[in-house]
């Protein structure tokens, strides 16, 4: 079957137009939702359909298929599996801005920052903190610019302060990595900072900046799904910030991952959920703040 119907306009010239794709019916739909749900943890109600339809749409175009049912066998069979990566990147909700929720990051130098100071002087304790879905980065990033202005050059240098991003989207951390964002979607980093942790020139033509190596050294960026039984990291954390995860989720979905995040902090560690996420009670933890926790 073509993936594109080469048609010619009234004026005669050649235009390439794409395979139409059928909107998905109820039963195709109810399959990727179970798909989603058993994967990604997603509760989709009805009104998913047609982000179903219009996100994905252009993977089927690609693999030259007309419907939802046959995008389901394709991404089913063994050889196709690596097709289930452009489903994810597809499928996941990834908005994220500098200085989101900005309550927390008040809330980080007022109440976090300096009793991890102490901790970490008196114990040369190193700070290991973890962004989880971390989406294109901008809040692993606001992370670094805080904790460098308050802890310091000196002291985070040198493994003294390493900062992991993880999503399960391959899309947003490729920019991630990249550290290089369009000039207006700096307006919430204060100006000092945009001075002291951004290049001042811009790097393409659109207006880009890129922030300094500096920060950059300090981000290790990972792709690995929240819902696995087993995460591939070692450490524990004295801080893991999960906003805007938990929202997506399915109820048992997300006692299974705020689980996973308490056995992933150290005694006395911080767990910061997105704002809207508030309202839980944590086994072993204790409210302080909004959608903010600590282990006792
Ligand atoms: C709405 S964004 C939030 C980004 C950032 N935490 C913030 O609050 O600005 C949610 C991110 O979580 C990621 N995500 C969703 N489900 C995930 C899963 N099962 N494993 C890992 N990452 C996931 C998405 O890919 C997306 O980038």
């Amino acid at each position: 079957m073509p993936d594109m119907l080469i048609t010619k306009s009234p004026n005669n010239t050649a235009t390439a137009k794409l395979m139409s794709v059928t909107e998905p019916t109820e039963d195709e739909f109810n399959l990727f939702r179970k798909l989603v749900q058993k994967e990604l943890g997603f509760e989709w109600g009805d009104d998913k359909k047609y982000l179903l339809y219009s996100r994905v749409q252009r993977r089927l175009q690609k693999n030259k298929l007309q419907t939802f049912q046959n995008y389901y066998d394709f991404i089913e069979r063994e050889e196709n599996k690596s097709e289930r990566q452009y489903l994810y990147n597809a499928v996941t909700t990834t908005k994220s801005e500098f200085y989101r929720e900005k309550k927390h990051f008040d809330f980080l130098r007022q109440n976090i920052f300096p009793e991890l100071k102490k901790q970490a002087s008196s114990r040369q304790h190193k700070l290991r903190f973890w962004s989880a879905g971390c989406s294109t980065g901008e809040e692993p990033y606001t992370l670094a610019f805080e904790s460098h202005d308050f802890f310091g050059a000196s002291f985070i240098s040198n493994g003294g302060l390493r900062i992991l991003g993880s999503d399960v989207n391959t899309d947003v951390l490729e920019s991630a990595i990249q550290g290089c964002y369009a000039d207006k979607f700096l307006s919430p980093i204060p100006d000092s900072f945009r001075r002291r942790y951004f290049t001042s020139e811009f790097e393409k033509p659109n207006s880009h900046i890129q922030i300094k190596t500096e920060i950059q050294r300090l981000i290790q960026f990972r792709q690995f799904n929240l819902m696995s039984a087993e995460y591939p990291i070692e450490t524990k954390f004295q801080l893991i910030f999960c906003r805007n995860v938990l929202y997506y989720l399915q109820p048992e979905r997300r006692e299974f991952l705020i689980r996973k995040l308490v056995d992933h902090l150290e005694e006395g560690g911080w767990l910061v959920l997105g704002i809207t996420e508030s309202g839980y009670s944590i086994d072993k933890m204790e409210k302080h703040s909004i959608s903010i926790y600590q282990k006792t």
